[in-house]
């Protein structure tokens, strides 16, 4: 069990009382008179996000009462219920009515608890919630684990997480799952891998292939693709210090897959499950790639450099063409690719793109259920003339508009074979807390993910 929820022991807990302008007269009923007296002559107001400790006998914490949006509201934060995780003392509560969704107001408590303190130690988070009834709180803890994962990957600066240890990350997970992992890399990756080769040609850290694969032959096939750009320069297209400030976290794409990756194999999904993750460092060196610069990718597709800073597709590619050849049910890749999907959803939605109506009407709904919220772009044919290339079959940059959408068709390029395919443009961070989501590195789309796969194959 994740360690900010507790499996029972509600009989000592302090229950937490969930409250809407429209609500609050009848909850408060509920209260104790002295309790109700002291919420009244604190000017509590039941405003969304609002709390107030009620003290009880011998100045012991008798319960919580927490504001929450009206039942009406057409959008509401399913994670409000996160922001206590900080606000309350240490102890064990328990909800005591329920929250717009409870599974996910849990859920929110505990991603709420995180902590990145691999270089600095701060004070422990003690507040435990008791699962609330009818919530499974075993999916529960490896949802919340996954999500650790990733964030934990993403705020790792880079200078301790290069593709070497993206590589053992992913090895770690494969261990506790008992699956192995094959890794490609040197003379083997320039030849079998010539996109990823090349992205990774400039930096002293080796880029490798990371290929995970566990579950049942027999079983429908599911592929997942993260972009691992463990620091993103630009390469010599090199990005302004404000655009490369935060590039630790290029790599979010790998740390979403190996997250969605953990939640699966954690409730035994029946899936065939294929990880590929191609693991690189975009840096600037005698030895970088060039503008200019012409590779036949791994398909035979060949490409034209534009722009070193468009790296994440060109890895993908290799990638993806890799995934293609299985023909598996559906391939889904995760990449931190382009800064145009932030300028038109901003940080929480994520764009993703796909062909396949149904699939992008599942993804919808699943994102607005597990309050992961994603929005689909379309991938317009008529943009892929921006990719022309005079010299090569493709240029690795498109015009000045659209970024996302040329980025998604040129993906799309190296995918033939296989029925369904997925692409997110994800942005991997919280810019400023949110409720459940401290600032930094972020999980996007796995839980939505987990839950359609769940629906479709169980
Ligand atoms: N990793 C970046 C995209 C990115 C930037 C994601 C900021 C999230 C926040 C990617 O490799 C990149 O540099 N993309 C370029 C593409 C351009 C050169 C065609 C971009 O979006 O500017
Ligand atoms: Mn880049
Ligand atoms: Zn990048």
């Amino acid at each position: 069990m994740h360690p900010a929820l507790a499996s029972a022991g509600k009989a000592q807990a302090v229950p937490i009382w969930f409250v809407t302008p429209q609500s609050y007269n009848a909850a408060s009923k509920q209260l104790g008179e002295h309790e109700r007296a002291f919420a009244r002559n604190a000017d509590f107001e039941p405003k969304p996000g609002r709390h107030l400790l009620l003290p009880g006998e011998g100045g012991k914490l008798a319960a919580v009462l927490f504001g929450l949006e009206a039942a009406d509201e057409p959008v509401k934060d399913l994670f409000r219920p996160g922001q206590l995780a900080t606000l309350l003392p240490a102890g064990t509560y328990y909800f005591a009515n329920t929250p717009h969704d409870a599974r996910l107001g849990a859920l929110a408590f505990a991603l709420g608890t995180y902590q990145f303190a691999r270089y600095r130690k701060s004070a422990e988070r003690k507040a435990r919630l008791v699962v609330p009834q009818g919530v499974d709180g075993d999916e529960l803890s490896a949802i919340a684990e996954g999500v650790t994962l990733a964030r934990d990957l993403i705020n790792t600066p880079s200078n301790d997480m290069g593709p070497a240890e993206l590589e053992a990350a992913a090895r770690a997970l494969a261990k506790t799952h008992s699956v192995t992992v094959r890794v490609t890399s040197g003379d083997k990756l320039a030849k079998e891998f010539p996109l990823v080769h090349a992205v990774g040609a400039g930096s002293a850290r080796a880029p490798r292939l990371i290929d995970l694969t566990w579950g049942r032959e027999r079983d429908p096939k599911i592929t997942l693709v993260g972009k691992g750009v463990c620091f993103d320069t630009g390469g010599l297209d090199i990005k302004p210090d404000s655009g490369m400030l935060n590039m630790k976290k290029d790599m979010g794409g790998a740390a979403t897959a190996l997250a969605l990756a953990h939640m699966l194999m954690a409730r035994k999904a029946k899936v065939r499950l294929r990880v590929l993750i191609p693991a690189v460092e975009n840096s600037i060196s005698g030895t970088a790639f060039r503008p200019r610069d012409i590779y036949r990718s791994r398909k035979g597709i060949t490409v034209e450099i534009g722009n070193t800073d468009a790296e994440g597709r060109l890895v993908l590619a290799d990638a993806l063409a890799l995934a293609d050849e299985e023909e598996p049910e559906l391939i889904v890749d995760f990449a931190t690719l382009t800064g145009a999907a932030r300028v038109a959803l901003g940080p929480d939605v994520a764009p993703f793109f796909t062909d396949d109506d149904a699939l992008a009407g599942e993804m919808m709904r699943h994102g607005a259920e597990e309050f992961d919220p994603v929005w689909r772009l379309p991938l317009w044919r008529p943009y892929e003339q921006m990719l022309d290339s005079k010299v090569a079959d493709l240029n690795n940059v498109g015009g000045s508009h659209g970024g996302a959408i040329t980025a998604a068709l040129f993906l799309r390029r190296f995918v033939e074979n296989t029925r369904a395919w997925m692409h997110f443009d994800v942005f991997a961070w919280t810019p400023s807390v949110r409720p459940g989501r401290p600032e930094g590195g972020e999980c996007q789309t796995a839980r939505a993910l987990n839950a359609l796969l769940a629906e479709r194959y169980g």
